[in-house]
């Protein structure tokens, strides 16, 4: 198809997680549209046009291979294609700020206005941008000042259409998502600007999952979302801390409540903590908007959830140090997994990270296994090569090791040959079950001392 013969050109700022994968899918379902992603990061743009993707997501290649080169663009040309684009999304990170008011609480923007000042300055005709990055509440007013402060006549009208999908399942989430949500200005044109980007997601998605709103609580709705799933796990996480004392089982309490269809079942799952680059940093950007208009309490409650994850987190290494007779000086862990959740090679807040981190301080060898996240984890860990070991095979990795943490719950861990492994391992043997997938009795019977998460340890002593 030539130039002017697509319906519309929708380009894409930020080639990441979620810029990259949200597009594919909208290139692959309307092939009418004409879509080009671009980012300052060429290596990424470079690796995005080959069939080794810069992220691993199941699926994705193939969603990708459907449109690359038909409708399917990838470039670091930014100011060029935002001359030639009708709709603009936005999805570059919106890290939380690690410097000055806010620190280490707000969502640093100043990749946000980087872009808006971008658009701006680019801009020859009248152009919808669309909030993908998720922002504190409010800040499309700001978006709409910068670029609307312009005297060339340009009309920009901001939507704001926030991203659910969760890693590891990215492309299922995109081609059937439980809603899709866009907000705009209650105003004539702002509710036309609305509609276009619903009339694109309604070439796949049913209308009735098509959800609209004002911008404000598009916004904010994004914002809760992920504070209540998080909210979730610290819940179930803080009562596996109770099960562990008291002999309840928390498989058994979560399927207990899990039935009654008002809790129900999902996300229910007790853990070594949550990771990911957006629970976190999605909560503590809610708890700063709540300080910030004087909601303390509101603000306190919020945090908790926070600070249940690092109990929890703190709570498995000083487990496993206690189990290990108070001193894990000189001992051999292996951690199997790394990622934040089983189907990524991301790392961002992987509780892996932290579990890594205190066992070196008590002067632990600490050895790496992970079949996509080894990568990414010598960038998280440099600097304590000292005290580490990388190693993809599961059973080198555990080789006269004293203890396996489980971290990440990959399929590949429970199909392993926990028999062989125990034999190359130092006795007595522990292994310590973050996500409650390995078959405990089974390991306990091999000779395997078994410390699972939110229930009684199965010891031979
Ligand atoms: P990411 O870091 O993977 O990707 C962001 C990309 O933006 C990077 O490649 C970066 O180089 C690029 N970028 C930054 N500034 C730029 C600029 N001025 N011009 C062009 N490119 C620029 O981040 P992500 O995980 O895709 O997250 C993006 C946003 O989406 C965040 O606000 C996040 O909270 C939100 N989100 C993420 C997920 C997820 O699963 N990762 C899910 C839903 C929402
Ligand atoms: C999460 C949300 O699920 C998405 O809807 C949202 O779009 C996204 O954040 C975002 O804004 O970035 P994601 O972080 O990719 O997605 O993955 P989740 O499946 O939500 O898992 C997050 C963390 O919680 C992982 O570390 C996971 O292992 C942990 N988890 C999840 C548990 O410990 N227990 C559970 O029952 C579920």
């Amino acid at each position: 198809m030539s130039e002017n013969q697509f319906e519309k050109h929708i380009l894409c700022i930020g080639a990441g997680y979620v810029g990259g994968p949200t597009m594919a899918m909208i290139a692959a379902k309307c092939p009418q549209y004409k879509v080009t992603i671009v980012d300052i990061n060429a290596e990424k743009i470079q690796a995005w046009q080959t069939d080794d993707l810069p992220i691993y997501e199941p699926e994705l290649l193939d969603v990708v291979k459907k449109a690359r080169g038909r409708n399917l663009f990838f470039s670091t040309e930014i100011d060029e294609n935002i001359k030639k684009a009708d709709i603009i999304f936005v999805s570059v990170n919106t890290p939380t700020k690690t410097f000055g008011e806010g620190a280490g609480k707000s969502a640093d923007l100043q990749y946000w206005e980087k872009t808006a000042r971008n658009i701006l300055a680019a801009s020859e005709t009248d152009k919808i941008i669309v909030e993908k990055s998720t922002l504190p509440v409010r800040t499309a007013s700001a978006m709409e000042r910068i670029v609307n402060s312009n005297n060339k006549g340009i009309r920009f009208d901001v939507v704001s259409n926030p991203e659910f999908l969760a890693e590891g399942t990215a492309v299922a989430d995109l081609e059937k998502p439980d809603r899709v949500l866009i907000g705009s200005q209650e105003t004539a044109e702002g509710k036309k600007a609305r509609q276009e980007i619903v009339d694109i997601y309604a070439n796949w998605v049913p209308r009735e999952r098509i959800i609209t709103s004002n911008i404000w609580s598009s916004e904010l709705s994004k914002l809760v979302a992920n504070a209540f799933l998080a909210q979730r796990i610290s819940s179930i996480n803080s009562i596996s801390a109770l099960c562990e004392t008291t002999e309840a089982d928390i498989n058994e309490v979560a399927n207990a409540i899990g039935k009654d269809h008002r809790i129900g079942s999902n996300f229910l799952n007790a853990s070594v903590g949550f990771g990911g680059s957006c629970f976190k940093k999605d909560i503590l950007n809610l708890v700063y908007i709540c300080e910030s208009y004087g909601l303390t309490e509101v603000a306190r409650y919020w945090e908790n959830v926070v600070k249940i994850n690092e109990y929890q987190e703190d709570r498995f290494v000083r487990n496993i140090n206690k189990a290990l007779f108070n001193t894990i000086a000189n001992k051999r862990i292996t951690l199997f997994g790394f990622a934040f959740k089983a189907n990524t090679g991301d790392t961002r807040e992987s509780p892996g990270i932290y579990i890594t981190k205190k066992l070196i301080e008590e002067h632990a060898h600490v050895v790496i296994n992970d079949p996509k996240a080894l990568d990414n984890a010598r960038k998280d860990l440099a600097g304590l090569e000292e005290n580490l070991e990388f190693e993809i095979d599961p059973y080198k990795a555990t080789h006269d090791a004293h203890a396996i943490a489980l971290v990440t719950e990959w399929e590949l861990y429970k199909t392993l040959d926990y028999e062989k492994i125990f034999s190359a391992m130092i006795k007595p043997a522990f292994i310590f079950d973050g996500r409650n997938i390995l078959d405990h009795q089974k390991l306990y019977e091999i000779g395997f001392n078994v410390y699972p998460i939110g229930k009684a340890a199965l010891t031979h002593f």
